[in-house]
């Protein structure tokens, strides 16, 4: 029996950092960077990685058959176990995962890997499910792995994502549409190399803080919360100094996210203009009022913009990992050289830089 490939890329979050953990708006694409699965369907779940390292082995619904999942084979288990959950019959899956999505850089490798796994489980089991589906079990599978309290924006996006377009999701009702990016812009991710892990780091943090600003509001809609309330609220005493930061980042970071899909529809040069100062704004807003950001990542945003980036900010979880930049896509290599060199010369982490275009989502492909 021949193998099937499957494929679930990684993702770029454009703009619409955090909000995710609030129903707000965000807007990543797809990159061409992701995880391969080369599987046959079998009585047990066998995969093994070369460059994950270890090997996932497991029942068809997940459950492991001896010591309890570990490493990645965590991610495996899972989805298996999620999607058994929805119903999927025990259809194992023999063979092995590839991949060419740099680890803990913010470009969503733990969800391109269970989503991955998801389309392939599904297709060996006949099992099929709405692309927002699964990415909801993906989503509760992070949890159920490693108690990653994530949003829902890295699986959908790789689920979702389209070639040449960046993803307007709406993370409170699901609602999505496509926006175009601008003929002859190229994606530049600048990997800060300083590794991030969402399990070690202040992320579920900052969604406690946020929840505590909500919770005085009453759980109030973030979307017609204004940024007058928030410190109206703060001067009273009802929202505490922090909590009213956390507030004040998702509720300007929604209205930054529409912003930027109107600049990008209308891409004149005045327009690029501002789409620099929104991303700026975007980066100020992650530095100073969620406290996400590190000085390598700041500091890579500063060469990019110096270097003749349109655009350029943090992307992804924060407290290390990636920026983002947009660029002219005959420059963007250039651009990737100018900061580079100038990041080396300054900073002691290895940085990496990878020019990427908006792809298509996870699917089958053989
Ligand atoms: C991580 C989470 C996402 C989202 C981003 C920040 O990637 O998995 O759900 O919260 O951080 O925008």
């Amino acid at each position: 029996m021949s193998a099937h490939v499957f494929w679930a890329p990684g993702r770029v979050n454009l703009i619409g950092e955090f909000t995710d953990l609030v129903g707000g708006p965000v807007l990543p694409a797809a990159l061409d960077l992701g995880v391969r699965i080369e599987a046959v369907a079998a009585d047990e779940i066998d995969l093994c990685s070369h460059e994950l390292g270890g090997r996932a082995h497991l029942t068809a619904d997940g459950s492991s058959p001896g010591d309890e999942a570990e490493g990645w084979a965590r991610y495996v288990a899972a989805v298996a176990a999620e999607l058994a959950l929805l119903g999927r019959p025990a259809v194992g899956l023999e063979g092995e995962i590839s991949s060419n999505l740099p680890i803990g850089t913010g470009l969503s490798s733990s969800a391109a890997l269970e989503v991955a796994v998801g389309v392939a489980l599904c297709s060996v089991a006949g099992f099929s499910l709405e692309p927002l589906e699964l990415a909801q079990a993906a989503r509760r599978a992070e949890h159920r792995a490693v108690g990653v309290p994530c949003g829902i924006l890295d699986q959908a996006a790789s689920l979702l994502g389209r070639a040449g377009d960046a993803v307007l999701l709406d993370t409170g009702s699901l609602a999505y549409e496509y926006v175009p990016l601008p003929e002859g812009i190229a994606l530049l991710i600048v990997d800060s190399g300083v590794s991030r892990r969402l399990e070690s780091s202040g992320y579920a943090v900052r969604q406690e803080e946020v929840g505590r600003a909500l919770a005085a509001f009453a759980e109030r809609d973030p979307r017609e919360i204004t940024p007058a309330e928030i410190d109206a609220y703060e001067a009273k005493g009802t929202l505490d100094p922090i909590a009213a930061r956390r507030l004040r980042h998702v509720v300007s970071e929604g209205e930054r996210v529409h912003e930027v899909v109107r600049l990008l529809r209308e891409p004149s040069a005045a327009n690029l203009r501002r789409l620099s100062e929104v991303f700026a704004e975007g980066h100020e807003s992650v530095r100073r009022d969620w406290e996400a950001s590190t000085p390598e990542l700041d500091h890579l945003v500063e060469l990019a913009q110096e270097n003749g980036a349109l655009a350029a900010r943090m992307t992804g979880g924060g407290f290390g990992g990636s920026i983002v930049a947009l660029a002219w896509a005959g420059e963007a290599e250039g651009l990737a050289d100018s900061v580079l060199s100038a990041y080396e010369g300054h900073d002691d982490a290895q940085a990496k830089a990878y020019v990427c275009r908006a792809s298509d989502g996870a699917r089958q492909i053989s």
